[in-house]
């Protein structure tokens, strides 16, 4: 086992976060600042089709804190209907969430569009984004699969709607409030199983928790934005990937600088404590009406098997239950996953991506269409053997992360990918090798 000793401050910042300030900055009238803009490929791509669409977008470096070089993004925009039509399919890459949260507000913009990825993102459900701003009034074509090119007939003339979300999903809540911002009266989103609220938080929506759990979020149409500045937290996504270095590595030690603690985004950390993770919270503040702070993890030489079945806590670890299935499968030799089937729907298969290659390195699993099982560890598989990462960072990562604390021949089909969300991932976890 390796050890792993330091302090990370150069963390990716949140992917979720930074998608959402320029977009929100594309809505707006004015300038809009955003310090600390995620460089993954991901982020990158909104500010592409951003560009495309006809708005204003800057990028530079400048100083950030503990002497590094941060972005900085700047946008400018005239508000709700600045756009213009883009000349060609606009390339979203393998970004799930440009696709989605931008159909939005395209279905609010009267002019014709289309939006287009890689290879993964054109096979991801579409209809999640079609249903809403049909019922909405905008023009939505989809493949025969319901899948991109996204063909979107937009009007200024939406109509507010109530929406009960069908799926537990941060973006399709976002994309029907892009929507919503455009449309002649107030809409109301449902959500019976609660996601990540940073669009709420970050345009000051009202929401109300009624007694039965569900949470309302109301949206007043037509209001204008005034643009604003934008701090963007590191990503406690990206976090997870440390965390688990710091728990399987032996020995070791590692602090992790001003992550964001937003409590939709920090499930993974009450688990993990739950399972006898030695993790701490420290410096906790709020920041931008975000919860900010340090994740201060310590090596677990025992860590109790993993359960997850209950789907409150399956959509607060999403983005998170590749990594927290690779390191319970070699920190305890088990792990249970149920009611996940939005697992499948991700960058990859997740489910059949950790399975698959699980299977590789000699554990045993059996997959379920919501989940997945791993049973035990038979024997190390002898020599180097080859993670097939699915064109999908958080995969790589998960395997990527086991191989450096344990030391296995554990190799990548593709290490590039991790450039979608953490470009630096190599290289930080380099930094903290003992
Ligand atoms: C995201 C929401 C989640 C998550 C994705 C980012 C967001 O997707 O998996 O990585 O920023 O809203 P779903 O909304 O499809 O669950």
């Amino acid at each position: 086992m390796a050890v792993f000793k330091g302090e990370v401050t150069a963390l990716p910042p949140d992917k979720s976060i930074s998608h959402r300030a320029a977009l929100i900055g594309s809505l707006s009238e004015g300038v809009t600042e955003i310090t600390n803009f995620s460089a993954g490929f991901d982020n990158q791509s909104t500010l592409g089709v951003l560009h495309d669409a006809g708005i204003e977008v800057a990028q530079q470096e400048v100083d950030g804190a503990y002497g590094r070089r941060i972005r900085k993004v700047v946008i400018s925009s005239r508000g709700l209907w600045s756009f213009t039509a883009p000349e060609n399919p606009l390339m979203c890459n393998n970004s799930g969430s440009t696709m989605r949260m931008f159909a939005g507000i395209l279905a609010a913009q009267p002019f014709e569009s289309e939006l287009v990825g890689d290879s993964s993102l054109m096979k991801r459900p579409m209809k999640r984004v079609a249903d809403p701003l049909r019922q909405m009034g905008a023009g939505v074509d989809l493949s025969p699969a319901g899948t991109a090119p996204v063909r979107i007939r937009g009007t200024r003339d939406l109509t507010p709607l109530e929406y009960r979300l069908p799926v537990p999903s941060a973006q399709v809540k976002s994309l029907v409030t892009f929507a919503a911002l455009h449309a002649d009266g107030e809409t109301r989103i449902i959500e019976s199983i609660r996601s990540r609220d940073h669009t709420e938080l970050m345009l000051g929506l009202e929401t109300i928790d009624r007694p039965d759990g569900e949470r309302v979020i109301v949206i007043p149409g037509r209001k204008t934005i005034p643009a604003r500045s934008f701090y963007i937290p590191a990503d406690p996504s990206a976090a997870c990937f440390i965390v688990a270095l710091g728990l399987l590595g032996s020995n070791s030690e590692i602090i992790i600088r001003d992550v964001c603690l937003n409590p939709t985004r920090v499930e993974f950390i009450s688990l993990l404590t739950g399972a006898g993770a030695d993790i701490t919270i420290e410096n906790s503040r709020i920041i931008g009406g975000e919860t900010i702070g340090d994740i201060l993890v310590r090596s677990t030489r025992t860590l109790k098997p993993l359960v997850i079945s209950n789907p409150m806590v399956v959509a607060g670890v999403i983005d998170e239950l590749p990594m927290l299935s690779v390191l319970s499968a070699f920190a305890s030799g088990e792990f249970e996953l149920y009611n996940a089937e939005e697992l499948r729907t991700k960058e990859s298969d997740r489910i059949n991506a950790i399975v698959v290659n699980l299977e590789r390195l000699g554990f045993d699993c059996e997959q379920y269409p919501d989940g997945f099982r791993v049973i035990g560890r038979r024997c190390r598989p002898v020599g180097q053997v080859t993670v097939e990462c699915f064109d999908d960072h958080r995969i790589a990562m998960s395997f990527a992360v086991a191989a450096r604390a344990t030391g296995e021949g554990i190799a990548l089909s593709d290490s590039d990918v991790v450039g979608v969300s953490f470009p630096n991932f190599f290289e930080i976890i380099e930094n903290l090798k003992a």
